[in-house]
């Protein structure tokens, strides 16, 4: 998973890897976002390795055959021998980039390597429905941040679903939204988490960020934090949403990549600057708290004194359906 933000202009490009398969994004002249597999068709190289920006085609970097931003294989150079640059048995229009189905929830780019799940827009429309009192049109990008995390994705997203430990994790946000105003939402199938009651924008001098138009006082000053099954965090507040990418890097590692987007985009003119920098850091401070939790959870559970722990019947019910997807995930199919 990605988002849009992360490849802004025609032919930038992002190596992203998903489920240990190495991709790549593409957007292309439309606008319009691709995924292939990233791998050359003639010696299996790894055609990218870092983010690049407003590239013509992909050039594979050990024979330089050339791809469209539609995967297409457009050159191949001397592949015939000195100054020639086709030959009869490399037939070009068989060699292009293996193509994954992508879709976009807003910004947010979701990879199908199945090729046969169900259309997101459907996965997503019961919370499109639930979140249509928030005007996403003119949603824009603040900022990105990563994180990394020595435990692994599982424990990141169990924790994000859970408000038990709000008193002692993070005694600051439980001054604001402490757990007694916290609840828990079943959105879809692949979607559920829980919301506070009471979200307190920041401000400087009595100024605050822009918020979405027309929210009703419940909206206005709730905050609402479901995950999308299986590795995507999302937060929804008055003035900002948030995503976090939670991605897999190996056993025991995980990279959290959060994306902060603006209600409105004059969130984003210079004297909101320290605001943005408030909320970016408050958040920071609450996910650090976070990460600290989840990888003593990791190093907990390699005791051979572990079986398995308990959940609690008030709080740990989404940890537990989290727990059923994934045991449903991995389960071997006949
Ligand atoms: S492996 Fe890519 S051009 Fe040869
Ligand atoms: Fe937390």
């Amino acid at each position: 998973m990605a988002v849009g933000a992360q490849v802004p202009d025609p032919g930038d490009v992002l190596p992203v890897d998903v489920g240990g398969q190495p991709l790549v994004l593409v957007r292309d002249k439309a606008g319009e976002i691709s995924g292939f597999h990233n791998v050359c068709s003639h010696r299996g190289v790894l055609l990218v390795t870092e983010p690049m920006k407003r590239q013509a085609g992909l050039r594979c970097p050990y024979h330089s055959w050339t791809y469209g931003h539609d995967g297409k294989l457009l050159r191949t150079p001397f592949v015939g021998g000195p100054d020639r640059h086709e030959c009869p048995a490399i037939d070009k229009s068989k060699l292009g980039l293996r193509p994954v189905r992508t879709a976009k929830w807003l910004d947010f780019v979701f990879v199908d390597l199945s090729g046969v799940a169900e259309a997101l827009e459907e996965v997503m429309a019961p919370l499109t429905a639930r979140w249509s009192k928030y005007d996403f049109s003119r949603l824009s990008y603040g900022f990105g941040k990563s994180f990394s995390l020595r435990a692994n994705w599982k424990l990141a997203m169990e924790n994000y679903l859970e408000s038990y430990h709000l008193p002692w994790v993070h005694p600051e946000l439980n001054r604001v939204s402490p757990l007694d105003i916290h609840g828990q939402i079943d959105v879809a199938p692949y979607i559920f988490g829980q919301v506070t009651a009471n979200y307190r924008p920041g401000g400087i001098g009595g100024r605050q960020l822009p918020a979405f138009p027309d929210l009703d006082e419940t909206s206005d000053r709730c905050g609402e934090y479901p995950v999308v099954y299986p590795n995507l965090m999302l937060g929804v507040q008055r003035d900002h949403l948030f995503g976090i990418i939670v991605r897999p890097d190996g056993q025991g590692r995980t990279v959290e990549d959060l994306h902060i987007y603006f209600a409105d985009e004059t969130a984003l003119e210079t004297d909101y600057a320290e605001i943005r920098d408030q909320l970016l850091e408050g958040w920071v401070e609450v996910f650090m708290e976070d990460i600290d939790v989840v990888e003593r959870m990791q190093k907990g559970r390699a005791s051979s004194a572990f079986d398995g722990g308990v959940l609690t019947p008030y709080h740990d019910g989404p940890t537990r359906r989290f727990m059923a997807l994934v045991e449903r995930s991995v389960a071997p199919r006949h």
